[in-house]
């Protein structure tokens, strides 16, 4: 299996894995249309997928939210949807993911992660429920996690997130 950024070819296999992970079938998927608004937008920072003999198993998506920081206006990443194959998950493909982004995203600069989930998963690859509670966020709660790559990343300010987050609702 080989991890790789996603390539203009691979938008209709990726929306399949994804509407497939979180069980839409054929039919509309919220994080399927949010990953080709995100792209439409150009606020992807990184999307990569998980391909085994030319087939898509998986796919993250990386985008650029925004922290307000008194009068400045930092730059930060967030990770989502994360999707593997419903046949494909459990085996470490999600994980692979998650961890070349995080390597990938660390030697662009990037300085911080924030994810919604689940804490028992996310908290293996070091996102934190505290690391997240000084910010103000309109997802901010029991599932809302922040990971640090620098000690130069932001403690505390206001996220907005890319457009495309706004108009889920
Ligand atoms: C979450 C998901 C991406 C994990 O992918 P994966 O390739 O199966 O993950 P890995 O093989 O790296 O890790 C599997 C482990 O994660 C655990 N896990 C999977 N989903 C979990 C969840 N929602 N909460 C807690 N643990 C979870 C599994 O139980 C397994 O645990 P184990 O290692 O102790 O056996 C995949 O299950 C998926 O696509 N789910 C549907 C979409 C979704 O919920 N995405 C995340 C929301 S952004």
């Amino acid at each position: 299996m080989i991890i790789r950024p996603e390539t203009a070819g691979d938008s209709a296999a990726i929306a399949d894995v994804i509407r497939q992970a979180f069980g839409g079938g054929n039919e509309a998927c919220a994080e399927a249309d949010l990953v080709d608004r995100l792209r439409h937008d150009h606020d992807l920072v990184l999307a990569l997928v998980a391909e085994q003999n030319g087939q898509l198993l998986g796919h993250v998506a990386f985008s650029r939210l925004w922290i307000a920081q008194d009068s400045r206006r930092v730059a930060g990443v967030s990770l989502a949807p994360l999707a593997v194959l419903p046949e494909a998950q459990g085996r470490g493909i999600g994980r692979a993911l998650v961890e070349a982004g995080h390597a990938r995203l660390r030697d662009m600069g990037e300085t911080i992660i924030f994810v919604l989930g689940d804490p028992d998963y996310y908290g293996r690859f070091g996102f934190s429920l505290a690391g997240a509670r000084a910010f103000d966020c309109r997802y901010a709660g029991e599932h809302f996690q922040a990971l640090r790559l620098a000690s130069s990343a932001p403690e505390a300010g206001a996220i907005s997130y890319a457009q495309a987050f706004n108009d889920l609702g």
